[in-house]
Formats: structure tokens, sequence, C-alpha cells
């Protein structure tokens, strides 16, 4: 058994998510966390809220409330819809929880010391027009790497470089468009992560395992020559993270706070510990302090050293955790766990476009669990997960591939088999007859396919673990077309009934697998047989779970087809704006 860590980009506070979002690290993360899980693995599975930085305070200002009050309501709005979404966390933390403020001052405290932060006095972007500083993303202008004329003055969306605002051409206010800024003197803290390029390069050459999309932005800006610049981890706004050296005050920083990704991914580490304050962890060792419990997940001194940490998130999200994020951790010179793996996402389009969370084009989460259950886009999502390319959701692909995948082949499957075997031999799995080559062979091929299944799932190759599933599903419904348990009845009841017995195991086989995709539907699954979620040891044992006498269920349809005025309905609803 394995310790596994795994964490999800926390999503920033302002706002409801849309599915591309989700799909691009939340749902991934819990896919693998739930497998995991199920393998026999311990797992914790964190995730929070990324709640510091202008947007949360320009979104709070919108909704006027006090930032605080307005991060305490969205963060409670977004567990809620982890939770609609069955996202297995077992905690959703708060970058703002004082766990984080402690820990954020002991790593800019510890990288001081290390003599690794150099005070700059610097020329900040003042507006005129809107009468503020402006933040680095509040300032646009067009990207000096790639021409893109809407990139953002700490990052371009569309080629992924960290910028400085000053380096954006034709720079202009996102607030209000203005171009009457002026550049005014202030005094910020710089992170000197250029010191650190060979320790950075010489740990990202390690990782030979990599997807290439992770590996491939990491090397750009490592070798880019300014990818690593040193970065400012200070700003000057009310809400986040005071700045401190450690437990002490920091002269002349009187007034600022860390950079929202500074204090951000130590969230990661912060989460641990927030699960632990919230009670839900085990229980110490007897003599040790709870702090050695989420220690022994994130200190290689204290335990760590045999967890196996895997990240999950979109690839505008790389730089951060490939350099700036592993250049905190190292610098700190303290043995706090690093990354292992970086599993990350390219980006999900909706219709021809792009979702966007300003235009409030697309899906949002809440939208889609008020028109159908979570499993339909779990399924949907996953399987259509953006890993090697981007992808694209449309309404007709969402409704074919829903309708074939989940009604006509899982959700058919069960419900004819168990509707059958109810007609003829009651609600109890029947005796008599025996197994043939059909089965052997059936056996045989699942087998084969299960070690794929598997395969996909540890190496986190989604699509592939999708596409597998799917023809282990499609697998049982050809056998059940081919061995016709009706016909057989007429002539052979005892071979009817083997067939039915066979069949009947293969639900709760079902359940097991897809339950990383599709936990309710799994559940329900598992519920009407009367059965447990066993991940199988071999085929052949898990299709002789249920004995014959062993009583179940019908189950409620599993999945009802989406109809073309629903899908009509819905592509005309999410065609606009979000309302
Ligand atoms: N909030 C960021 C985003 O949604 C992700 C932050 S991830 C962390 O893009 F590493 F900073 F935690
Ligand atoms: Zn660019």
């Amino acid at each position: 058994m394995a310790r596994i860590l795994i964490t999800s980009a926390i999503p920033y506070i302002n706002g409801i998510k849309h599915l591309g979002n989700l799909v691009g690290s939340q749902l991934p993360a819990d896919l693998y966390a739930r497998y995991m899980r199920a393998r026999g693995h311990e797992v914790l599975f964190l995730c929070a809220t990324d709640e510091h930085g202008t947007p949360a305070e320009l979104a709070a200002a919108k909704a006027g409330k006090p930032v605080a009050d307005y991060c305490a309501e969205m963060w409670a709005v977004q567990d809620e819809l982890g939770k609609g979404f069955r996202l297995s966390f077992d905690h959703f933390g708060r970058s703002s929880s004082p766990r984080n403020h402690r820990l954020t001052q002991h790593f800019a405290g510890r990288l001081a010391d290390a003599n690794l932060i150099r005070e700059v006095s610097e020329k900040q972007v003042y507006s005129v027009a809107d009468g503020r500083f402006l933040p680095d993303r509040y300032i646009e202008g067009t990207c000096p790497n790639c021409g893109y004329d809407k990139a953002r003055g700490d990052q371009c969306e569309n080629c992924t470089k960290q910028l400085d605002p000053t380096d954006l051409i034709e720079p202009r206010s996102a607030i209000s468009g203005s171009t009457d800024l002026e550049v005014r003197e202030t005094k910020h803290l710089y992170l000197r992560q250029s010191e650190m390029r060979d320790q950075l390069r010489d740990w990202i050459d390690s990782k030979t395992d990599w997807p290439v999309l992770t590996t491939s932005i990491a090397r750009k800006w490592l070798d880019d020559g300014d990818g690593l610049q040193d970065r400012g981890i200070t700003r000057d706004l009310d809400w986040g993270i005071p700045v401190r050296r450690g437990t002490e005050g920091w002269p002349g920083m009187e007034g600022k706070v860390f950079y929202v990704w500074f204090d951000a991914p130590i969230e990661y580490i912060a989460c641990a510990a927030e699960w632990v304050d919230a009670g839900k962890g085990p229980a110490p060792d007897p003599g040790a302090d709870k702090d050695s419990v989420w220690e022994r997940w994130w200190r290689t001194d204290k335990g760590a050293d045999d967890v196996r940490y895997v990240q999950f998130m979109g690839k505008d999200n790389v730089p951060f955790h490939t350099l700036s994020f592993p250049a905190t951790i190292l610098g700190s010179g303290e043995p706090w766990k690093l990354v292992d793996y970086i599993k990350s996402f390219n980006y999900l389009n909706y219709d021809g476009g792009q979702f966007s969370t300003s235009q409030g084009r697309g899906v949002f989460m809440d939208q889609a669990l008020d028109i159908l259950p979570s499993d339909y886009w779990r399924w949907w999502l996953l399987s259509h997960v953006p890993e090697t390319s981007d992808s694209e959701f449309t309404w007709d692909g969402f409704q074919q591939d829903v309708n074939k995948d989940l009604a006509d082949v899982l959700g058919n499957f069960v419900s004819r088999i168990t509707k059958f075997c109810r007609s003829k031999f009651g609600e109890i799995v029947p005796e008599g007859g025996a197994y043939g080559p059909k089965e052997t062979a059936l056996i045989a091929d699942l087998q084969t396919r299960l070690d794929r299944y598997q395969g996909h799932m540890d190496a986190i190759e989604i699509r592939k673990a999708a596409a597998e599933l799917r023809a282990i599903w499609v697998a049982g419904n050809e056998y059940l077309q081919s061995a016709a348990p009706w016909t057989a009845f007429k002539e052979d009841p005892d071979r009817a009934a083997a067939i039915t017995r066979f069949a009947l195991n293969l639900i709760p086989f079902y359940a097991a697998l897809s339950e990383p995709f599709i936990p309710d539907a799994a559940q329900q699954m598992a519920d009407a047989m009367g059965t447990d979620l066993i991940w199988p040891e071999t085929v052949e044992r898990a299709l002789s779970r249920l004995a014959p006498g062993h009583a179940f269920t019908v189950p409620d349809v599993l999945f009802a087809k989406i109809a073309d005025e629903d899908r009509e309905a819905w592509a005309a609803r999410f065609a606009g704006t979000r309302g």
C-alpha cells in the first residue's frame, strides 16, 4: 500500500467555475483520488479556494460586500458545488486561512535568511483615470512574445509566458481601458529564483516520466533566459497576507501583502494542516502532537519521504508549479516534499469558442447541476478531457456520447439483465447450469482489458482509461446479446440461468471499475445488487461474487436519454452570456 498526496490547482474565489475549469484540474484529480483509494492506497486529496489578490477585491466591491465576507460566502458556494460534483476532497481549504498566513510568512522568512529575497525600488503603474495602482493582471496590452493583444500584465494566456506589466506593448487599464497610465516609485520584495536555475533544471531533468505538456512548458521557461527572472512577491493591496519575515515585522513593507501567486501554492501545505485542525485526520501517534499528522504528508524528515505527490492543473498553471513554487520549497532549505508528478491539461472550448468567466460564456458548475446529475457531466468531461490537445464541448456531441455510452450501453445492460432475471427467476441470482466457452472467452477478454484499464489509470492516461472502460461495458452488452438468455430459456432453462448469473455478476464488477468516473451510478448499481464496491483482484474471482440465491433489486433507470428538445433548449439557453 502506497501513500499518495493529490492536489488540484486551487480555483480563484471570484465566481463560480465553468466546466472548462472543472475538467482542467479538480475533476481529473478526483478521478485519480477515487481510483487510488479503490486500489487500497492511502490517499490525501486536497483543494482550496485561492482568495487573495485584486480579482477577489474587485468582485467583492462589485457585490457590495466586505471582501472577507464575500470570500467566506463564495467559499461556501464552491464547497457546495464541489460536493454536487462528488469531488472527494479530504479537505477543501482556504488560502486566507490562519495556517496559510503563518506558513507563507514562515517561507518568506526562510527565503530571506537564505538571502534569496531582495528589496527592489520599483516603478509601478498608476492609473490616473481609475485613481489607483493597477495590479499586474489589471493591465492589458500586446504580448511581446507572441503578439496576442489581450495579454495581461502577469501572464499571456495565449503563449503562457509570465510577464511583467512593463513588458506589455501599448498597455491599458483593464478596468477603464484608459491609457493614461503613470509610473510611480514604490518598494517591493523579489524572490531571487534565478539563483536556483541550476537546481531547478537538475530537478526537472530528473523527471523523465512527466507528461510532455508539463516538461515542455517548464523547459521553455527554464531555457528562455528570462523565464526564471526574479519575481516580485509583494503587492500594494489591503486583502492578502501581510508581509512579515517569519513572525517578525518587515521594516519598509508595512501595508503590503504577499502576491497571490506566492501564497496560493503554499496553501497546498496549509490545507493539510487545516484538515487536521478541522478534526478530519487520524489521531496522532501516542506521544506525538497533532501537527505530526499532516507533517507526515509534507515533511520528508517526518515520514513524507515515501509519499508520492501528484498535482493536477491547467497548462497556464505549469510555470508556477514547475519553477516558482519549487523555488520557494527548495529555497527554504527545509525538507518539504516536492511534487513527484505533474499532470497538466490543455483547454476545453465551448461550442466554437472559449469558455469565459468574464463574459459568462459556456456552462457553469451550478447551471450544469441544475439540468443533469453530476455523473453525466463527469463521464463526458473525463472521457473528453483535453489531455493531448484542446477539446471542445458541443451539445450535439454531449447528447450523442451520453446517450450512447451511459444509456444505450451501460444503463441498458443493467436494466435488461436485472429485468429479465426478475421476470424468469425472481430477484434472486439463479442457480443451475454451467459456464461454457462464451463465458471463458469473455473472462479472458475482460482480464486483458482490466489490466489495460488499470495501466492507463495508474499512468493517468484518462482518455485511454475512459475508452477502455467503455469497451469493458460494450463487451458485456455484446455478450448478453449473443448469449441471449431469453432465447436459451425456451430450450434450456439451466443454461439461461447460468448466463443470467454470469451477466448479473458483471454489474458489481462494472460498478467498482466505473466508480472513479460515475460514483453515483456505481453506488446505485452496487446497492441494487446488495454488494459493496470492491475492486476486482481478478476478473474470474470478481465474476463469481454473487452466488446463487443472492438477492438483488432491479435498480431505477440509471441514465435517462437526453431528448432532442432538451438539447435544443439547453443549447439556446447557454448560447448567450450568463444572465
Ligand atoms: N487560482 C489559480 C487558477 O485558477 C490556480 C492556483 S494553483 C496554486 O489558475 F498553486 F496556486 F495553488
Ligand atoms: Zn504571448
